[in-house]
């Protein structure tokens, strides 16, 4: 109960960001006029627009028997649905792994990329980003009885889980700096959390309203530590000079900021539980996906090559 109203307080604190972030947009948004979105619409039209996506993140972006296209729902897939309508095309996803979602946007294979992505130096130098729509930051992932109480905490020789090529894998491995031995990286955020609630790790350090959600859906604890976790934006990433689909997507961010649409997303995905269907599934999965003890580093998100994830 008590974990729950504080995941409650996280949600509603969070929300006043993205509140902030809403207003921020629409006053000081300047370079985007509808009719030039229009413009770019009207000569591109028809055909399909595809986002590449990794399904594995509430609430931005999952898999469940009923989604908004197809199987795919969230945050990210409602605000790419209406990227599409602006540019007259038809939504297509593409669900891959993370770490291959700036390969597959680079490389011209996909149109955008859509996962609740934040905008960083180093991804920078591969995709060009929109203006951001979302503020997160990271939060730590624990077991009720758990003595981790900050980022600090995480130093004392335990064993944190983070998602290979998550902006909290580069933030325990090079700005905590904990031993590479302490380090557990998967593939999902569901795979680390469900070793935290199997005892083999202490930890696992993600986004905070994905490790809300994945907390709920386990029975763990959330902790925040706003010292150390710094704010993250999140963007839409696509291919360098791409500046026609750009617009559509600023022209599009900047309406939904302004007619409260992001807020509404956000309220409806952060306080409503995702779809059992889609947790079981993800849990199920998890259960037989290993977990990789990785050793070798995981330094770049750009990875060549990587084949969309089967499902
Ligand atoms: N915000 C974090 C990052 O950019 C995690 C994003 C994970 N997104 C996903 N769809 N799995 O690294």
């Amino acid at each position: 109960m008590k974990n729950w109203k504080k995941a409650l307080a996280l949600v509603l604190a969070l929300s006043l960001c993205v509140c902030l972030l809403a207003a921020c947009g629409g006053t000081t948004s300047t370079n985007t006029t509808t009719n030039d979105a229009d413009k770019a619409a009207d000569t591109e039209a028809g055909g399909e627009l595809i986002m590449a996506t990794n399904a594995a993140f509430p609430p931005f972006e999952f898999t469940t028997s009923n989604g908004l296209v197809g199987e795919y729902d969230g945050i990210d897939v409602a605000i790419a649905q209406k990227i599409a309508e602006k540019a007259g095309k038809t939504l297509k996803v593409s669900d891959m792994e993370f770490d291959g979602i700036i390969a597959a946007v680079s490389t011209g294979k996909v149109d955008m990329g859509i996962a609740g992505m934040t905008i960083t130096e180093e991804r920078k130098n591969n995709v060009d980003f929109s203006d951001p729509y979302y503020v997160a930051e990271q939060v730590i992932v624990v077991p009720e009885d758990s003595d981790i109480a900050s980022a600090e905490d995480l130093k004392n020789d335990k064993k944190v889980g983070v998602v290979i090529g998550y902006t909290a894998d580069t933030i325990v491995t090079e700005d905590l700096a904990l031993d590479e031995a302490n380090i557990v990286r998967a593939n999902r955020g569901i795979d680390v959390v469900q070793d935290v609630k199997n005892g083999r790790l202490d930890a696992v350090v993600i986004d905070s309203y994905t490790g809300i959600k994945l907390a709920e859906s386990t029975g763990l604890k959330v902790v925040e530590d706003e010292e150390a976790f710094a704010a993250e934006e999140y963007a839409i990433a696509v291919k360098k000079g791409n500046s026609e689909l750009l617009e559509t997507i600023n022209a599009t961010l900047a309406e939904m900021k302004e007619n409260g649409e992001i807020e509404e997303l956000a309220a409806k995905y952060n306080d409503t539980a995702v779809e059992e269907e889609g947790a079981e599934a993800d849990v199920e999965a998890s259960a037989e996906s290993e977990t990789q003890a990785e050793d070798e580093a995981s330094e770049g998100e750009v990875s060549e090559g990587e084949a969309p994830a089967a499902e």
